[in-house]
């Protein structure tokens, strides 16, 4: 097992592994490298649902999806049906990927946030649908001091009403689920539990600040995010079938990025629930 940074400060490839037969000493090795790097993309694994599941169960507990019917598991993130055909654009479910496309961390809009998502992909484009991160405790450094000074008591509200209903998300959610949902509350700057490093956490999931104005205040979380995710606080992967990719959503961004609207995608993504002692959100 080698590992191979992809940029100064964070994202790296882990090769010559096998997830789905990882040893208890390879796997705390893969825990300092996610710690260190904060994203990780193993090349060629070809995992199966139940060994992508095995893998994320490692890091913690499963998230809950957001339907009641579904509980957890992996999700898939696909603008194909199981035949492999390609859906019609209006499809409800590519509809609501749509959403993916602009910076966010997962499951902001949740009290408890995700810790760690997983990604492998199925089924990949011939040119684009990269996905790529962006680096949350440098786009916390590169602030200003009196920014930073600004920042550091600041609340901001985060809602899936707020950031899903321009992409069908309303739509895709009974009444109950959506009550499921209320706007919470998270600081804009955090302290990450194992570097303690200070993070700006906000993507488009960040609606207002609370006590703050509310256009203008919506207005600065979308620059800070536009800001922050700036070269050469990025890194992205050029997917190929049977990748996987972890990474930490306590301190870095991520999008995925277009592709010919005509080729299909298909990911399966699975989620480690934040670490949270009422575990809301975990199973
Ligand atoms: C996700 C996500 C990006 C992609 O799975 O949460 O945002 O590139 N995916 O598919
Ligand atoms: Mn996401």
């Amino acid at each position: 097992m080698v590992v191979e940074p992809a940029t100064e400060q964070f994202g790296a490839y882990v090769r010559d592994t096998h997830l789905a037969n990882l040893s208890e000493v390879e796997f705390r090795q893969v825990l300092v490298w996610w710690y260190k790097y904060s994203v990780l993309v193993f090349p060629a694994q070809n995992l199966s649902r139940d060994e992508q599941l095995a893998f994320t169960r490692r890091f913690g507990r499963l998230e809950r999806g957001l339907k009641r019917s579904r509980g957890a598991g992996a999700g898939f993130i696909s603008n194909i049906d199981s035949q492999g055909n390609l859906l019609p654009e209006s499809d409800i479910g590519r509809q609501f990927n749509i959403g993916n496309s602009v910076w966010h961390t997962d499951s902001s809009y949740k009290r408890v946030a995700a810790m760690a998502s997983i990604l492998s992909a199925k089924v990949v484009p011939s040119s684009g649908g990269h996905t790529e991160w962006a680096d949350m405790r440098q786009g916390y450094d590169a602030l200003s001091k009196s920014m930073k000074n600004w920042l550091h008591d600041k609340v901001a509200v985060h809602s899936y009403r707020f950031s899903h209903a321009w992409h069908r998300g309303l739509d895709i959610l009974s009444d109950e689920e959506l009550d499921d949902l209320p706007p919470v509350e998270h600081p804009i700057v955090k302290t990450h539990p194992h570097s303690m490093r200070k993070v700006l956490f906000v993507g488009r999931h960040s609606s207002h600040i609370v006590g703050e104005e509310f256009r203008s205040s919506r207005k600065l979380l979308r620059e800070l995010t536009f800001d922050a995710a700036q070269p050469p606080r990025t890194c992205s992967h050029k997917w190929q079938e049977g990748d996987v990719a972890i990474w930490d959503n306590r301190c870095v961004l991520h999008r995925a990025r277009a592709h010919p609207p005509n080729e299909g995608r298909s990911m399966v993504r699975t989620t480690v629930a934040g670490d949270d002692p009422t575990n809301e959100w975990a199973v």
